[in-house]
């Protein structure tokens, strides 16, 4: 405890700005953009069992020694303080979630909490054909899965597995545990660009929402280059083309998808991260299956809320640190990148072997 305590003042001290008067309980400030935190993305392993080319190119990778991960007693003790700080939103991610042992006993827990309006998980389904009635079960609320094609072959290249038909296994058992469904796709340029509209008749045909995903140059992504972007305006034209008129639906929200409809009522979303980033209405943070705070997606130092947890500090200590580092808050990662002259990878494969906290499997994409 003692060297721990010490430095949670010493934070609180570095990171409450003056103007905000300190952490006097209850809720987050604003943060300096004058964004709430509302929203908790927790990563509980880094570990994934594909290798998708816009997420982990590489051969190998470093991964977390397991005694490092916050245990499902630590994760429920972070997420209690940050509900009470104003956290209404809670997204389990990884890695891989579904890799972690025993996952609907966190779901279980997390369930339970009042105050928790939304309680969610991103997959990319390859063991959700097993596990989809448990999570339910364990009382999550929604899914979303990642699917970037409906090609075997252009699957086992995408992704190094040859597993296409277990992920579509896993949709449907989600489907058929009545769990609410979103289906994740990454538009890029040559690999699956000519699959956008049967991406969207297949979501439609299982009253999935579907929304497409900008290729993001973050960490981990070190063979993005702009051309391989699809852009928002390209995908609405595409779609245009195929499907007719489409209009935006009229909500006003902070979730990163834009949502659109086809004329037939068929609803879906485009995440525009990287030519139209929603950095202004960001309410989200995000803990690493080890226990790093990081404010952005693109930021490049986190928060070790892990040795606070281990070291003795009681839970106003560590909401205390939180509402510090939310006040002085002011990332803007993906604008920051879209104002750039020349865009390239955020790290180099280099800085991302000496920093792997930077990697997009590590922070839960
Ligand atoms: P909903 O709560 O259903 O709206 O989900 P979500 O869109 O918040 O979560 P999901 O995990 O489905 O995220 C979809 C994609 O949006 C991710 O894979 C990322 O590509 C992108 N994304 C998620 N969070 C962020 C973020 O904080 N910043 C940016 N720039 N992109 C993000
Ligand atoms: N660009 C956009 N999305 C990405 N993801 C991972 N890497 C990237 C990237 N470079 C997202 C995918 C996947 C989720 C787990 O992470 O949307 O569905
Ligand atoms: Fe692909 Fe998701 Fe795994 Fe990254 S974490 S390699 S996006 S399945």
């Amino acid at each position: 405890m003692e060297g721990v305590l010490p430095s949670v003042q010493e934070k609180v001290r570095c990171l409450v700005p003056a103007r905000t008067g300190g952490y006097a309980g209850g809720m987050a400030p604003l943060d300096l953009r004058r964004r709430p935190l509302k929203n908790l993305r927790l990563s509980v392993t880094d570990r994934c069992n594909l290798r998708c080319n816009y997420c982990m190119p590489e051969e190998s990778y470093q991964w977390m020694p397991r005694p490092e991960l916050l245990s499902f007693e630590e994760l429920a003790r972070v997420t209690d303080v940050f509900l009470g700080l104003g956290v209404e939103k809670v997204r389990l991610t990884g890695g891989e979630p579904l890799l972690r042992r025993n996952l609907p006993r966190l779901i279980r827990s997390l369930a339970a909490k009042g105050g928790l309006r939304d309680l969610a998980l991103t997959t990319n389904g390859l063991l959700l054909g097993d596990m989809a009635g448990p999570l339910k079960a364990a009382g999550l609320h929604r899914i979303t899965v990642s699917l970037d094609t409906l090609r075997p072959d252009r699957f086992r290249e995408h992704t190094r597995r040859d597993d296409l038909a277990r992920v579509l296994g896993g949709i449907q058992a989600a489907l058929d545990e009545g769990l609410p469904l979103k289906l994740d796709t990454v538009a890029l340029r040559g690999t699956n660009d000519d699959e956008l509209e049967a991406l969207l008749e297949f979501a439609k045909e299982r009253g999935a929402e579907l929304r497409y995903i900008e290729y993001m140059d973050v960490g981990g992504a070190t063979n993005w280059s702009m051309d391989k972007v699809i852009s928002r305006d390209e995908i609405l034209r595409r779609l245009t083309r195929r499907f007719g008129p489409i209009e935006p639906v009229r909500e006003t929200s902070s979730a990163p998808a834009t949502r659109y409809r086809l004329r037939d009522g068929t609803v879906f979303g485009i995440i525009a991260s990287t030519t139209a980033p929603f950095c202004a209405t960001c309410d989200r943070c995000r803990v690493t299956a080890d226990g790093h705070l990081f404010l952005c997606l693109y930021a490049k130092e986190g928060l070790d809320l892990r040795a606070l947890v281990r070291g003795g500090a009681t839970d106003d200590e560590i909401a205390q640190v939180i509402s510090g580092a939310w006040a002085a808050r002011d990332n803007a990662g993906a604008e920051e990148r879209l104002a750039l002259r020349e865009r390239a990878p955020l790290a180099a494969r280099r800085e991302l072997e000496a920093n792997p906290r930077l990697e997009m499997h590590k922070r839960g994409g």
